[in-house]
């Protein structure tokens, strides 16, 4: 059994469903924004949006929780063997993709709401229509959507270089502490 909190040496469940959660979630919103905005003027269209809003809403909430969880467990300690700045850069990275967890459904919410259009959470009504539609506010929130989209496309292929690097090259636990198989760290 993998115990719930994390310790110095590897992830917990708690935690470990939280980032595999969000890493799905994060996948399937980048693939329904891109999809719903490159289609033209339909049913589906508006479906697919109301879809979007709906599981970006949901990773909100997990990021909320998954934010207060981070704060009160211990962070698996990085390897010792790790140069300075290769810590700080994996750090960076961590903290850059927390704030695109935040940035990204408070700039989808600003950009339905200024625009007039309803935010709907799988059919029940969140956010009312707003009564006056703010076209500044509505494509500063978008401008912030698109281009924190690209900044999470480089966080990403940086994320996943780390991770590859640290299983197939220096070959230590980075990757197997964060999955709830392959349970048994090396230990070395
Ligand atoms: C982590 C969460 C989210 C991610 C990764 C994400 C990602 C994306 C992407 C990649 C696009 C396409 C951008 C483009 O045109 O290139 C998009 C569009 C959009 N997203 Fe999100 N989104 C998230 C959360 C939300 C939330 C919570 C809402 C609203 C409640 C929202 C509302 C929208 C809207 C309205 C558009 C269309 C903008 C337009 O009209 O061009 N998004 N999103
Ligand atoms: C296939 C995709 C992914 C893989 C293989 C992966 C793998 C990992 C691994 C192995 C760790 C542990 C690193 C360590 O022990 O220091 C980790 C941590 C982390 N990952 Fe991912 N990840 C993926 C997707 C994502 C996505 C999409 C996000 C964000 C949107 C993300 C955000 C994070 C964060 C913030 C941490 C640090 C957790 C903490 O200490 O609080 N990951 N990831």
């Amino acid at each position: 059994m993998i115990p719930l909190y994390n310790t110095d040496e590897r992830y917990g469940s708690v935690a470990m469903f939280f980032h595999w959660a969000i890493a799905l979630l994060f996948l399937i919103l980048v693939v329904l924004g891109l999809t719903m905005t490159d289609m033209e003027d339909s049913n589906e269209k508006w479906q697919l949006y109301s879809l979007h809003k709906s599981f970006g809403l949901t990773l909100a909430l997990l990021v909320i929780l998954r934010i207060f969880w981070r704060f009160t467990n211990p962070v698996p300690l990085l390897p010792e063997t790790l140069k300075a700045y290769e810590k700080f850069l994996a750090h960076a990275v961590h903290i850059g993709l927390y704030g695109i967890m935040l940035i990204m459904p408070i700039s989808g919410i600003i950009d339905s709401y200024a625009g007039g259009y309803k935010v709907d959470f799988f059919g029940l009504s969140l956010l009312p229509k707003s009564p006056k539609r703010s076209e500044l506010g509505e494509s500063i929130a978008l401008m912030v959507h698109v281009y924190g989209s690209y900044v999470f496309y480089g966080l990403f292929f940086l994320h996943i270089a780390g991770v590859i690097k640290h299983h197939f090259i220096l070959k230590d636990n980075t990757l197997r502490r964060m999955l709830p198989i392959a349970l048994r760290l090396k230990i070395k």
